[in-house]
């Protein structure tokens, strides 16, 4: 017996594939699953979910969801016929998932050998970089990226650009072409890189306000990120012109890193020595506050993460870069204690999956390496099925205050969801008989599927194929 639904498949691929990409359907059938709430680390958290094991969904002809419930239910309420519904009995469908940290032009430098942070800054970001002052390659690599994100099952993410203007232009035409919800920048990078990369206080700031003022809340489901690389390389001029950007528009996002790497950290502390530690740099510029997000965080103490719970900041855990890099282990369990807004990132190129369910792995990997020397006095957290699929889903919608329009399956949200298929792989098929329960599933979904296991991706309800195949 499928644990997803009954055996028949309705329509199946037939059905699926005659349908134009413009297509919206009525309904969309298959176990359905969907946070309402912070799963907390409880190992069964009945209460911040749903899940209908034969469901609908129903989708308004806009895109929108306009309800959800058990297919008996739905069928009867909307009276629909076999030909209202796309069938994908048999999967599980879930919100399209959020990747919160990742580096567009980075794309080509995965699985760069041999170097931690600062040298594989140098050796490999920089010059792959560079390129993107080409609007017409930058756009070729951001077909490719959004493609990979979209085949990996991920419909929303906050994507660094180049420091060139045009980089984050071509990446935004091309999301606009897919009608995909991202969030990006470019970068402000103003010293401490080689020549060719850097811009200035007064160029980093009339190219993001122009940017913002293009594309921000104005075309397509695009907004801005400003995007100061890290403290390393930008001036305090800099730092002042993304504070005054930062509070100038509503809503715009602020990305950047921080406590990556120790060698990073030392340098920081050397360049910035008034301020009390490397997250306070930020904070003395007024750049810790809702929606800004801040990769890594490996080394932040308890201080700093209160700061950022403070402040309704975010991080994004990128284990599979703390991992290729060196960088260390991030200490999810202080981050839960002091209840920061956490989120997951690939970090691609430093990163080296562009599926989150593989990041979920890897996130799952260095919370196990951690959880013997957790102090016996503290409640101890563990990186539940629940907890990474929230916070790959409505716990990134709820970090980038997005809840209202993605993350979830509730009425009136956004058609962004994904169908993941329990049988991708003759493996995941075996482990998956041998589930009993839904967190054995979501379980074995994280720690064994990949992008083979992504049946189905819909925007805005209409199917997503991929011209790039
Ligand atoms: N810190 C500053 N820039 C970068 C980058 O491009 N990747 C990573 N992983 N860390 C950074
Ligand atoms: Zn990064």
């Amino acid at each position: 017996m499928n644990p997803y639904g009954s055996e028949s498949d309705l329509t199946g691929a037939a059905t699926l594939t005659s349908c134009p990409t413009s297509f919206i359907p009525k309904a969309v059938r298959g176990s359905l699953f969907f946070f309402l709430d912070d799963p907390g680390t409880d190992n069964d958290p009945v209460s911040s979910y749903r899940y209908y094991e034969d469901g609908i969904l129903i989708l308004t002809d806009d895109g929108h969801i306009a309800d959800i419930g058990s297919a008996t239910d739905m069928q009867s309420r909307y009276g629909l016929t076999h030909r209202d519904i796309i069938d994908h009995s048999g999967k599980l469908i879930v919100p399209g998932f959020i990747d919160t940290h990742t580096h567009y032009p980075q794309s080509g430098i995965i699985a760069a050998y041999g170097y931690q942070l600062i040298e594989w800054l140098e050796k490999y970001a920089f010059p792959a970089e560079a390129e993107f002052i080409d609007k017409h390659y930058a756009r070729t690599i951001s077909r490719f990226f959004l493609s990979e994100l979209l085949r990996n099952g991920t419909t929303t993410a906050l994507i660094f650009g180049s420091v060139h203007k045009v980089s984050a232009e071509a990446l935004f035409e091309e999301a606009e072409k897919l009608n995909m919800r991202i969030i990006g920048g470019k970068i402000m990078m103003d010293r401490n890189a080689p020549q060719y990369l850097l811009d200035t206080p007064e160029t980093a700031y009339s190219d993001s306000k122009a940017l913002i003022e293009t594309w921000h809340n104005k075309r397509g489901r695009i907004r801005y990120a400003i995007t100061p690389r890290f403290a390393a390389t930008s001036s305090n001029e800099q730092l002042q012109t993304a504070q005054r950007l930062y509070h100038a528009y509503d809503d715009v996002y602020l990305q950047t890193h921080v406590s990556e790497n120790q060698h990073e950290i030392a340098w920081v502390k050397r360049l910035f020595p008034s301020s009390k530690s490397y997250l306070n740099v930020y904070n003395d510029f007024g750049l810790v506050g809702p929606r800004s997000i801040f990769a890594h965080g490996i080394h932040l103490t308890d201080d700093e993460f209160k700061l950022l719970a403070d402040k309704n900041a975010a991080i994004a855990f990128c284990p599979t870069s703390n991992l290729f890099l060196g960088s260390g282990l991030f200490n999810f369990n202080h981050a839960c204690l002091a209840s920061v807004r956490l989120t997951l990132g690939t970090d691609i190129g430093a990163g080296t999956s562009f599926s989150m369910l593989k990041t979920m792995a890897e996130a799952y990997k260095v919370v196990q390496l951690q959880s013997n020397f957790a102090s016996a006095s503290k409640k101890k957290a563990a990186l539940t099925p629940f907890k990474a699929f929230y916070m790959t889903t409505l716990g990134a919608a709820r970090a980038l205050f997005l809840e209202d329009k993605i993350g979830t399956l509730q009425p009136g949200k956004e058609g962004d969801f994904i169908v993941l298929n329990p049988d991708a792989t003759p493996l995941l098929s075996f482990r998956m008989k041998k589930t009993l329960t839904l967190a054995d599933r979501l379980f074995a979904f994280m720690m064994l599927a990949d992008d083979r296991a992504i049946n189905a991706v819909y925007l805005m309800g209409k199917r997503w194929q991929n011209s790039e195949a």
